[in-house]
């Protein structure tokens, strides 16, 4: 028996795997590698470098490892290409979700933990926004993520799939022990970029715009901790497992951190020099969004283990200065 994590070779879903295992318990990768490395994946797990679309892999996956759940990670996720290419983020988000559907049903799996995103809720009406808020994307992303949801939500009217869809916040940090961590090519995450910076690997960090109606005019998000939300996938599972219920989560720390104080508690934890220069806001930026995570924190027990901001950038850092080139070439050659 094993669970199934889709995209198990990408940031998110990498570091679930990772507790997973510490978990004991047993777990298959499917990744197609576009933005996942295989070398986050430790080597004991069974892997499948596989599209969502090729029914037949996902069908020989099944079939060899006694699959009993699914973790869906697999999605293409970034806001500005979904806009330019919206057919691209439909066809992969959710025309594979539903091939991975389809198979599921062949093989009588009907437990699924779904990543979901704050970018469904678009721009909040209130803050810190619930579960319950209106779902009004300002983006193709966040409207594929919110197409799967419902297509969850009919799909356990239909065929009893239960399943929990867990919306992130902004994901950051790293593994503590430092061995995997955040790598995207192109990379367009703030954390990520402002410790590039610190490394001397880029000149400066752009302010996308400083004219929001915001404490010092940078945009505010909630930043959680990568292994919180690895814990919270794990809590998910339990949940379904034990009570065959569907849910909806927010995963946030329900803290606020503008775009500035976050590249002062990166100059701080770094102590390196970090340029910065003020542009233009970003097409499709929130002011702010934050998250109450009371649902999760009273349905599953969820309590973040990594709350504060220092210490997301600290994981960060260590994963960046031992692996300046990410997954690339190998590690320590700073
Ligand atoms: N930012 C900059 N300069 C940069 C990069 C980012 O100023 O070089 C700003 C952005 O404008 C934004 C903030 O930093 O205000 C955070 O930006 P990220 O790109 O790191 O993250 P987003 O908030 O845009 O999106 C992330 C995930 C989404 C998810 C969202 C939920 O990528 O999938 O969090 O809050 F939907």
């Amino acid at each position: 028996m094993a669970i199934l994590i889709t995209g198990g070779a990408g940031y998110i879903g990498s570091h679930t795997v990772r507790h997973f295992q510490q978990q004991g318990e047993s777990v298959v990768v499917y990744d197609h590698l576009g933005q996942g490395h295989k070398d986050a994946v430790s080597t004991d797990v069974p892997f499948y470098a596989g599209d969502l679309h090729d029914q037949a892999m996902l069908r020989s996956v099944f079939g060899a490892h006694d699959i009993t759940a699914v973790i869906h990670f697999a999605a293409h996720s970034l806001v500005g290409e979904s806009v330019t290419g919206p057919l691209r983020y439909y066809e992969n988000n959710l025309a594979g979700t539903m091939k991975l559907l389809e198979v599921m049903l062949e093989f009588d799996v009907k437990q699924i933990v779904f990543s979901s995103t704050a970018a469904v809720y678009g721009e909040p009406q209130r803050i810190p926004i619930k579960e319950d808020s209106p779902t009004n994307p300002t983006n193709p992303y966040g409207e594929t993520k919110l197409a799967m949801e419902r297509l969850l939500h009919w799909s356990e009217q239909a065929y009893g799939i239960h399943y929990v869809a867990l919306r992130y916040f902004n994901a950051a940090g790293a593994d503590p022990d430092g061995e995997i961590g955040e790598d995207h090519t192109p990379e367009s995450h703030l954390i990520p970029i402002v410790l590039q910076t610190a490394l001397g690997q880029r000149s400066h960090v752009a302010i996308f715009g400083d004219d929001y109606d915001t404490q010092d005019g940078t945009c505010v998000r909630d930043y959680i901790h990568v292994m919180d939300l690895a814990h919270a996938h794990y809590l998910a599972l339990k949940k379904l497992e034990t009570t065959a219920k569907s849910a909806v989560y927010n995963l946030g720390n329900g803290t606020g951190f503008s775009v500035k104080e976050v590249i002062d508690m990166c100059k701080q934890v770094t102590e390196r020099t970090i340029q910065v220069e003020q542009t233009a806001r970003r097409a499709g930026d929130p002011a702010v969004l934050i998250a109450s995570s009371a649902k999760a924190t009273e349905e599953l027990g969820w309590i973040p283990q990594y709350p504060d901001l220092k210490t997301i950038v600290q994981h960060a850092w260590q994963w960046h200065v031992h692996h300046p080139t990410g997954y690339q070439k190998g590690k320590d050659t700073l």
